[in-house]
């Protein structure tokens, strides 16, 4: 095999492939504090949650880590029966993944072939356009609505290919919601043939919203409820998150799936954290403090920002040199925030609600930049 992609040469890898951007990773913190001469790093960039991971969590990992010489159950049927439990469905309503953006890979991977497209909208999360366009299945993106999804746009879009549309509630980067009446009225002019994929990664941020139109009310045979231990349970580290959907669709993304992911770890701490409510509650009234106190102190700084029903929070910052400058600072700080554009919003800065105490150290540091 020759490593080239010379045009007299076999292509080592397909255009689509050659045509991706290569991920561009920050840098560790450790050598971020030791470049700018800083004690304490926050980071407010990935959504994670501020408050950790819960013990119960902890200590579930503990146990399942005496079992590392083995394979993970290979159905993860214990874990799917706990989840099928909680939400009142059958075992094969439910599939597990190393994180809801793996099971989202292998939703793309069982359904689509040939000249299927799948259909969105612009400025969300940016891991579907990274996995569609690895795929080489074309992707139609219809532009944001006030940073919210435009569900009517995206219904006029349809089209003889469409085989998934993939929405995004509450939305990342925006924060935004669309509401109960909205979905409704959405559904009705999807055809049964076209798999809607709600990706509900900050449901749980969201879900007291009383128009928030929680896709497990509903039970469609055509949507996919996508969920995650990694926000609300603080365990992006471990990756797993969940499907939920008619068994006809789970079946063939169970198919598909790696028969051992999610790792055995991931096994033990799903079924804790679905036992720790307590957590789960303090994780929500955290956000929700943390969310009044910096619209209130943005609002103050005359800053723009998006109504935000997820653990972040969008600000419009009017330029891309702007974003530049606001974000540089901060990181001399020792605060990192996200610059959306490969999101394509270069003017905006998605900004994640951390603890008390990172909230006020990032508004001390703001007004010093500005
Ligand atoms: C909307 C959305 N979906 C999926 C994911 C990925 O979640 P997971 O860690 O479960 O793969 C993220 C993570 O940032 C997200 O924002």
């Amino acid at each position: 095999m020759t490593i080239s992609n010379s045009p007299k040469e076999r292509k080592l890898v397909p255009p689509y492939v050659e045509s991706l951007e290569p991920y561009k990773p920050g840098k560790p913190p450790d050598e971020l504090k030791k470049e700018l001469g800083i004690e304490k790093f926050i980071n407010l960039a990935s959504n994670e949650n501020s408050l950790g991971t819960p013990d119960s969590v902890i200590q579930a990992v503990q146990q399942g880590a005496r079992e590392l010489s083995r394979y993970p159950e290979a159905g993860g049927l214990t874990l799917r029966k706990a989840l099928s439990e909680r939400y009142r469905v059958k075992l094969e309503n439910t599939t597990i993944g190393s994180g809801s953006e793996s099971i989202l890979a292998n939703t793309l991977r069982a359904f689509l072939h040939e000249d299927d497209e799948v259909l969105t909208s612009e400025g969300t999360f940016i891991g579907l356009y990274v996995l569609v366009n690895g795929m080489g299945i074309k992707l139609r993106k219809v532009p944001l609505k006030n940073y919210t999804f435009d569900l009517e746009g995206i219904a006029a879009a349809i089209n003889d290919h469409t085989k998934i549309i993939y929405l995004c509630n509450p939305n990342n980067p925006t924060g935004t919601i669309f509401g109960r009446a909205e979905f409704e009225r959405f559904m009705e002019k999807v055809p049964e043939h076209v798999l809607v994929v709600l990706d509900e990664a900050y449901y749980e941020f969201a879900c007291k919203e009383p128009d928030y139109p929680d896709s497990m009310t509903y039970r469609l045979d055509n949507v996919l409820t996508l969920r995650t231990f990694s926000k609300a349970w603080g365990m992006a580290g471990l990756r797993l998150g969940y499907g939920l959907g008619h068994d006809r669709l789970i079946d063939f993304i169970n198919r598909i799936k790696l028969p051992f992911e999610p790792n055995i770890l991931a096994h033990y701490a799903g079924l804790a954290a679905l036992q720790d409510r307590e957590f789960l509650m303090k994780t929500v009234s955290n956000n929700e403090a943390g969310m009044e106190y910096l619209r209130t102190e943005l609002d103050a700084l005359g800053l723009k920002r998006v109504p935000s029903h997820a653990n972040f929070i969008l600000i419009e910052m009017g330029s891309a040199d702007e974003v530049t400058r606001v974000w540089n600072g901060l990181l001399k700080h020792g605060i990192a925030i996200r610059p959306l554009v490969s999101f394509g919003l270069p003017t905006c800065l998605r900004i994640t609600i951390g603890t008390p105490e990172e909230c006020e150290l990032l508004i001390a540091a703001l007004k010093a930049i500005l």
